[in-house]
């Protein structure tokens, strides 16, 4: 048993469980119940036939014990027996027995006892199911999302649930400690551009009218700062219509929160104490935690990610200088449309075969950068690389310096803008972490990314777009950049990242008027589609709005990364595919006619069948 599954299945609270139809939850039974009579329900995981004598693993969310039908001990019971397959759901009444030391099991918590049943009643049949619980990493995972209700049998599936709902009680009750209380905010929301697409609800009542569902509750828990209630925060679902990856859902949930007369200190003190608190009942770490900080600058920089994995090392270095007078075409391109040339060091170039070096350069091509080059320290210093003629012996003595080479070492560099050359080297880090095993997965490191930029060019648009949303404040000393050079705005937005994920986001916001409606104009909206879109949000501005902040933490990564899950499907219930659709259900389905008609709807049947 793991520290979480401890703190998940404390015994003390076995007792609950009891009921009209049993005495004891089946994982509970051991040595100290010998000789006593009781009554379990579950559902049945093995059976093995032996011939006069059957055994069963019974199930139930606490555990397994193993059931004996013997024939010579209880023939009747014994004949009933024959019918058990898996999944059958049953109750056993029986005595708890020592087995013999033979047939100890110790992976099983019950493993020193087995029950000799009295008394057998078949509460439930089961089809032959698709895939047995206990092997579910064998099994494909859509089949595994269609059969949901049987893979939720297992143990990580209770064990991640389990979780959850004890991260959910956690966050609930140091919130309300802090002074918060819960509001839940609409679902049928309205529809405003900026971030994700949303997902639309045709109203019946308004014909040809749409209410939209929320990305997230954002306008709403600033309102409520408006109404004076202080400190409000949700658990609240999520709907973004965008495409899915392993960390992202169509429907999600946040740990949203805000609070009135804040700034960001005030922000990531009560958030570090709710991780903190988090991590500490959750999973039982009794460690002290640190929470690094980041400007968005420096983390990409040294990271070439805006949520950088801290569990290794491996930065990436700044060699611009150092070619400050190369003879090299490509680097005086890059450094006279001030450009960086940046590199990576890795240890030992012979764990790179010349395949491994042209993936490695795909890799940068992804992330747009022109190539990627590379050089091998051997002996003597001598840099080998399909540039080395165009590297001086004083760049060489340089980079040695710079870089504190040693011999083996295998240089990876890019020359390219800012962005592309630190995130296409960020891209190759967090590939040479996997390759090379770099990661420490016992470990949990938190970083703060702090003084994002406010926009950025959407080239595809051809307009500024905000890197978190418009309601987020720039900061004093950039505010009158707003009019004259956006890019140069800063905003008092920040990022809370574990071990790579950016598990949540959130700001200080504006809460004064003429701000706002500036920030709307750089991003291209005008007085009438500033009122269309936004107008009850500026309505409620006009009478009044105190300083305020808040911020959104991604539950369903928080736990995955908390369970040490592949994918945040792994901790939803009910989680959709990649391509949003619920394999269990078969949603998104088609309507009847009748229920078109009524919300005034006709479907292109040409893309219906595209
Ligand atoms: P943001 O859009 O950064 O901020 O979202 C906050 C956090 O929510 C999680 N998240 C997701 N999780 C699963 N699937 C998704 N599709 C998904 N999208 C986001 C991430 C992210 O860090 N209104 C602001 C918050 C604020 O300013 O208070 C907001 O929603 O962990």
């Amino acid at each position: 048993m793991t520290e979480i599954d401890k703190l998940l299945f404390q015994k003390a609270y076995f007792d609950k469980f009891k009921t009209s139809l049993r005495t004891n939850l089946c994982g509970e039974l051991c040595k100290g119940f010998l000789e006593k009579k009781v009554k379990i329900c579950g559902w049945v995981n093995k059976r093995r036939d032996h011939g006069k004598i059957i055994f069963i693993d019974l199930r139930d969310f606490s555990g397994i014990v193993q059931v004996v039908f013997d024939h010579n001990y209880n023939p009747q019971v014994y004949s009933k027996a024959k019918k058990l397959r898996n999944e059958f759901i049953v109750l056993v009444e029986g005595k708890v027995c020592a087995r013999s030391k033979d047939t100890v099991n110790e992976q099983l918590t019950t493993g020193e006892i087995e029950i000799f049943a009295d008394e057998l009643k078949i509460l439930s049949c089961s089809k032959t199911p698709p895939f047995f619980v206990d092997q579910r990493e064998k099994v494909d995972e859509l089949t595994k999302l269609k059969y949901r209700f049987i893979d939720l049998r297992s143990d990580e599936m209770q064990r991640n649930l389990r979780l959850r709902s004890k991260i959910n009680t956690i966050t609930r009750d140091f919130l309300n400690s802090q002074g918060f209380i819960e509001v839940e905010t609409p679902i049928l929301a309205k529809s405003t551009p900026e971030g994700a697409r949303d997902f639309l609800v045709p109203s019946r009542l308004n014909p040809g009218k749409f209410y939209a569902l929320p990305q997230s509750p954002q306008l709403f828990k600033q309102i409520l700062m408006f109404s004076g209630f202080d400190r409000i925060y949700q658990i609240a679902r999520c709907f973004r219509d965008e495409d899915l990856r392993a960390d992202r859902q169509p429907e999600f949930t946040q740990i949203d929160l805000e609070m009135s007369f804040v700034e960001i200190e005030d922000v990531i003190t009560l958030v570090e104490n709710l991780l903190k608190v988090i991590f500490i009942e959750a999973l039982g770490f009794n460690q002290s935690f640190t929470f690094e900080r980041f400007s968005w600058k420096e983390s990409m920089e040294k990271y070439g990610s805006d949520k950088p994995d801290l569990r290794y090392s491996l930065n990436i270095e700044d060699i611009t200088e150092v070619f400050k007078n190369t003879s090299f075409n490509i680097f005086i391109n890059v450094i006279n449309k001030k450009g960086f040339i940046k590199c990576l060091v890795v240890d030992d170039y012979n764990k790179f075969s010349r395949k491994d070096l042209d993936d490695l350069i795909l890799i940068a091509k992804q992330y747009k950068a022109g190539g990627l080059i590379w050089a091998r320290v051997e002996d003597d210093f001598n840099l080998v690389s399909p540039i080395s003629k165009f590297i001086t012996n004083e760049e060489k003595l340089q980079l040695i310096k710079k870089l504190n080479l040693k011999k083996g070492n295998l240089l990876l560099i890019v020359a390219d803008d800012f962005l592309v050359a630190c995130q296409s080297l960020g891209a190759i880090r967090a590939f040479l972490a996997n390759k090379l095993q770099l990661i420490d997965y016992e470990k949990y490191k938190f970083s703060w990314i702090l003084n994002f930029p406010m926009f950025e060019w959407d080239e595809q648009e051809k307009r500024y777009t905000t890197m978190h949303h418009p309601f987020t404040r720039p900061t004093p000393e950039t505010e009158k950049f707003l009019e004259t050079d956006p890019k140069k705005v800063i905003s008092l937005a920040y990022d809370i990242v574990l071990n790579g994920n950016e598990i949540g986001g959130g700001s200080i916001r504006i809460n004064d008027i003429n701000l706002q409606k500036k920030v709307f104009k750089v991003l291209g909206f005008n007085d009438n589609t500033i009122e269309s879109n936004f107008g009850f949000f500026i309505r409620a501005l006009e009478y009044g709005a105190p300083p305020h902040g808040g911020i959104a933490i991604g539950m369903d990564r928080l736990v995955m990364l908390i369970a040490q899950a592949e994918s945040i499907r792994e901790v939803i219930a009910f989680p959709k595919t990649q391509s949003a659709t619920c394999m269990m259900t078969d949603s998104p389905s088609e309507v009847l006619e009748y229920q078109l008609k009524e919300l005034s709807i006709k479907v292109d049947k040409g893309l219906e069948n595209k």
